[in-house]
């Protein structure tokens, strides 16, 4: 796929909140050195590429539900020899390559699906398939293998210089189907991708072995054919909490949602043994999960840090619900019983933690979440300007307020040997000069001034999640 950058700017605007402000697409792939350092320096010993993918639809969509539908795209700010340079480059998945023959959208949404028109179709396409498949949400590493990934659909891998070189097909024929939050185990290394099917009510776990090579798939039979956007992984177990958010054919055809929230289905949690024992069902009231921030053994005890939404709303926050907020639920595995506490009584979203603690015991939490220091929002949810860092021993939370500029999801950037010795990596948004910065704090004293601000050479929508990809 030896393309051309893509140098038009978008031509076309909207007015709803998740496609203006800094939600609004940019059109130009480039490449930038010579950064300016606004403040702190950039620190010698770091070595290795922040980056971070985001819907960012190229063409004006025929529907658009945030943060369902865009196209990929991944901003990467990469350090070496003490020298930083920025790129970005759309994810060129194979609906991209459709819609840039067309010179237009042609997929409709997630909840207004349409068949794309068999003259842009090629050989290998499934001209049943009505979805788009962008590979918008998140990126990994796992192996030798950069990975962007969406939901639902393939992976595709990137370059060093973000090319999309093709489909991740983990040494099989076909691509591997798969989710955008995939969990290494603590232990092998080995890779566990999850993938739902908005059909049946089925669930596919992906064993993929730290050689990128599958090792097997196994299906999980639901209740209804459910959105499952994350899921928890401990050192012996695969835990999935399955909310009722239920994808509903008959609804879509009488126009309505094609995901339905029906709360009277209740929470069911499944605790699946990674040696091939029995899965064991649990039951909760319903609630929905798009996070978790880490979930791991204690005893008979599993732990799982997560954001708790109430309801399933796409576009929380802007209707009457209670916002998302961070929880500790902690599963009795021989009793079943269920406990709950709150961490923080504000919204918050996209936890991330030190991912070296993943599936094992981790003790601090980082997460963003919205002040009212913060003027020149557009009132879109998934906005916030401020990190919170959460000590789950003691309850103590500290925080770095940008004040009245957005921030997103922070990824740890690990330099010492405890927990938090390390940075934490965002990209910044200043409503008022409308312009983007790359900001480093220290993820032990996230209080403090950043360790290094980074004046970026194009604005960076607001995304979903980042990675760190040490040299
Ligand atoms: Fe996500």
């Amino acid at each position: 796929m030896g393309r051309n950058r893509i140098t038009e700017s978008i031509s076309w605007r909207s007015d709803n909140p998740h496609l203006s402000g800094n939600f609004a697409p940019i059109g130009a792939e480039i490449d930038a050195t010579g950064l300016e350092v606004l403040e702190g320096a950039i620190p010698v010993d770091l070595a290795g590429s922040y980056i971070r993918n985001g819907p960012n639809p190229r063409f004006e969509p025929t529907s658009y539900n945030y943060p369902l539908e865009g196209d990929g795209m991944l901003h990467a700010i990469t350090f070496e020899n003490g020298q930083v340079r920025y790129r970005n480059r759309y994810v060129r998945t194979r609906s991209f390559e459709i819609e840039d023959l067309a010179g237009h959208a042609v997929f409709g949404g997630l909840m207004t699906p349409s068949p794309v028109d068999p003259a842009l179709l090629g050989p290998d396409d499934d001209p049943e398939n009505p979805f788009k498949a962008s590979a918008f949400v998140g990126v990994m590493q796992h192996g030798d293998h950069l990975l962007a990934m969406g939901e639902g659909e393939p992976a595709w891998e990137i370059g060093p210089e973000l090319e999309t070189l093709g489909p991740f097909t983990a040494g099989t024929e076909r691509p591997i189907m798969m989710g955008a939050h995939n969990r290494v185990h603590p232990v092998t290394g080995d890779l566990f991708a999850l993938n739902y099917d908005v059909m049946s009510p089925t669930v596919t776990i992906h064993h993929i072995g730290r050689d990128g090579r599958l090792r097997r798939s196994l299906d999980i039979r639901l209740a209804a054919a459910s959105m499952i956007h994350d899921f928890v992984l401990t050192e012996r177990y695969l835990v999935l909490l399955i909310g009722p958010a239920v994808f509903d054919m008959q609804k879509m055809m009488e126009g309505e949602s094609f995901i339905q929230w029906r709360p009277e289905l209740g929470l069911r949690i499944a605790v699946m043994p990674l040696d091939g024992g029995e899965l064991r069902w649990f039951e909760a009231d319903a609630f929905f999960v798009f996070h978790f921030a880490n979930g791991f053994e204690r005893g008979n005890e599993i732990v799982v840090d997560y954001v708790k939404h109430q309801k399933l709303y796409f576009g929380y926050g802007e209707r009457n619900t209670e916002p998302p907020r961070l929880h500790r639920l902690v599963l009795n595995t021989s009793t079943g019983k269920i406990r709950e506490q709150s961490w923080f009584d504000k919204v918050v979203e996209f936890p991330r933690i030190d991912e070296r603690r993943s599936s094992v015991s981790s003790r601090y939490i980082f997460a963003p979440t919205l002040t009212e220091t913060l003027t020149g929002g557009n009132g879109a949810s998934a906005t916030f300007n401020c990190l919170l860092r959460v000590d789950t021993e003691t309850g103590d939370i500290s925080a770095h307020d940008f004040g009245n500029r957005i921030a997103g999801e922070a990824v740890f950037i690990p330099r010492g040997q405890g927990e938090t010795a390390g940075w934490l990596a965002t990209y910044l948004y200043d409503p008022e000069k409308g312009s983007s910065e790359f900001v480093l704090l220290d993820a032990d004293r996230i209080s403090e001034a950043p360790v290094l601000r980074l004046g970026l050479p194009q604005r960076v929508p607001q995304g979903l999640h980042g990675t760190w990809v040490p040299a």
